[in-house]
């Protein structure tokens, strides 16, 4: 650890609200972000919206709205809804931004141009809206989209095309060293095998009347930046590259990770190095690829209609709630389905009878029969959580917490400190007091996952008083 730590998100499609897809993967990065604070590193933490494409406009115009009233309502909302679940995000770049955005995107192109990796082709292909990219034959299941179930139509059109293909050898390289590290294995091996099949070069451009929104082509008017070579340079136009104010860029560059979800890997991991190493500037250290959210079985999404609206549980249970469920039941390599039942059940279970009722029930105690507070030592992690937590897998991490909430449920079951104290007030205090160091120390365990809940626990134990309400039981 070099002590700084740049970590990014996906840049989301302001087409629609955002859904529990997205607040997944905000979730996993303000845990990131926190963790490496704590470690003592200064963190540098982006977000943000992905403006320039054409299906926003679309979605503008079906909405009635102006392109900029529109995407201002959207980038708000994205921002009012990481608020809420306590996204310590550093910065929010929004890809319409022209003094922000744009230096870079130009910078980036011209670079790639210079080193001739630019060329112009027609190209003839199957577009996907959805996507909003060509598709080839083996992406298609019975000749739809399958993440859209869509037909993509055939389209031809006069392209600039970046030469991706001629990094294939490099990136294999690079990848198979760990010089540029994928998180899980399992996706390090598909991006391999990816690039054992060969890439093919891809087109980084659109004729201005198919693509209204974006940045101009440096040296040709009649064309725009399209989708990748405009939206990844984000990593790095948000640092203030391009532009002479380049202090962060200098700072925080490379990454130390980025996180995407699998749909997205490719990209990040074959398309943006690609660029990089034509455009001379370092590769991005690690990227971190979590699964998907299904439900019902599929991938949820807003273009299949089954998404479940975080706003709601944020509503119903509150943000520490939905933190503890992502994280919890929603976070892991692979696909995980979910359900607002489920949700429910989780919540009673493991927060409202689970932690919630654990820290009133020792607290009451510790108020009742301790004189004064329990001097609580320096926190430190178990070794097994510190792993998991490096590791990325947070799942596991709140497993090993929530084996430290019922080791103690069992232990008062067991120890019963309330029918001690009648007999033995000397014991039951001693009882008491072990009870709330090891409570101390969950909420020590939970400073990064669940930062309201750990607060909320550390001042009950520290300030020997119960605590505010945590979870309070929720019936249907
Ligand atoms: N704009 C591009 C990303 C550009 S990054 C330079 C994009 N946007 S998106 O709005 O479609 O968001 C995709 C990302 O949202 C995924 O990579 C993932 O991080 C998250 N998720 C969206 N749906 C998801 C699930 N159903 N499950 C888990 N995460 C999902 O792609």
């Amino acid at each position: 650890m070099d002590g700084k730590y740049y970590l990014t998100i996906p840049i989301f499609y302001p087409n629609a609200r955002l859904h529990m897809g997205h607040a997944y993967t905000t979730t996993v990065g303000d845990v990131i972000a926190r963790f490496h604070r704590k470690d003592g590193n200064e963190v540098y933490f982006l977000a943000g919206s992905d403006e320039n494409t054409e299906k926003m406009v679309r979605a503008a115009k079906k909405e009635g709205k102006e392109v900029k009233a529109y995407l201002d309502e959207i980038a708000h909302s994205f921002v009012a809804l990481y608020d809420r679940l306590g996204i310590s995000y550093d910065q929010f770049i929004r890809t319409s931004d022209e003094v922000v955005h744009w230096p870079g995107v130009r910078e980036v192109w011209q670079r790639l141009v210079d080193a001739g990796y630019i060329e112009k082709r027609t190209y003839t292909g199957l577009y996907c809206v959805g996507h909003e990219a060509f598709m080839t034959e083996k992406d298609l299941v019975d000749g739809r989209c399958p993440d859209h179930d869509e037909a993509p139509q055939e389209l031809s059109e006069e392209n600039y095309f970046f030469l991706l293909s001629r990094h294939t050898e490099t990136l294999k390289e690079k990848i198979q060293s760990g010089e540029l590290d994928i998180v899980p294995a399992a996706r390090k091996n598909e991006v391999l095998a990816l690039l054992e099949s060969g890439l093919e070069d891809i087109s980084f451009s659109r004729p201005k009347e198919k693509m209204t929104v974006g940045v101009p082509v440096p040296g040709d008017d009649s064309q725009r930046v399209y989708v990748w070579g405009d939206a990844l340079v984000n990593y790095i136009s948000a640092l203030g590259f391009g532009t002479d104010n380049d202090a962060l860029y200098k700072k925080f560059w490379p990454a130390d990770v980025h996180i995407v979800g699998k749909d997205i890997i490719r990209f990040h991991a074959v398309i943006w190095p690609a660029m990089l190493l034509s455009a001379g500037i370092p590769l991005p250290k690690k990227i971190l690829a979590h699964g998907f959210l299904t439900s019902g079985g599929r991938k949820m999404s807003k273009t299949l209609g089954n998404v479940i609206d975080p706003v709601e549980l944020l509503d119903g249970y509150g943000a520490e709630a939905l933190r503890y469920y992502l994280l919890r039941y929603a976070y892991s390599f692979e696909d995980r389905d979910i359900t607002k039942e489920h949700f429910h059940a989780a919540y009673n279970a493991d927060l409202a009878n689970g932690i919630g009722n654990l820290t009133s029930r020792i607290m009451k105690m510790a108020t009742s029969y301790l004189n004064e507070g329990v001097s609580v030592a320096a926190g430190a992690y178990d070794a097994s959580f510190e792993d998991a937590m490096r590791e990325f897998r947070f799942s596991e991490a709140m497993d090993i917490v929530w084996g430290m909430v019922a080791e103690l449920d069992d232990r008062i079951q067991k120890e019963q400190p309330f029918k001690v104290v009648k007999e033995d007030a000397q014991k039951a205090e001693q009882m008491v007091t072990e009870l709330v160091k090891k409570l101390h120390v969950i909420a020590y365990h939970l400073e990064v996952l669940l930062p309201e809940t750990s607060r909320v626990i550390k001042e009950s134990v520290e300030n020997h008083v119960m605590p505010e309400s945590l979870f309070k039981r929720i019936d249907e």
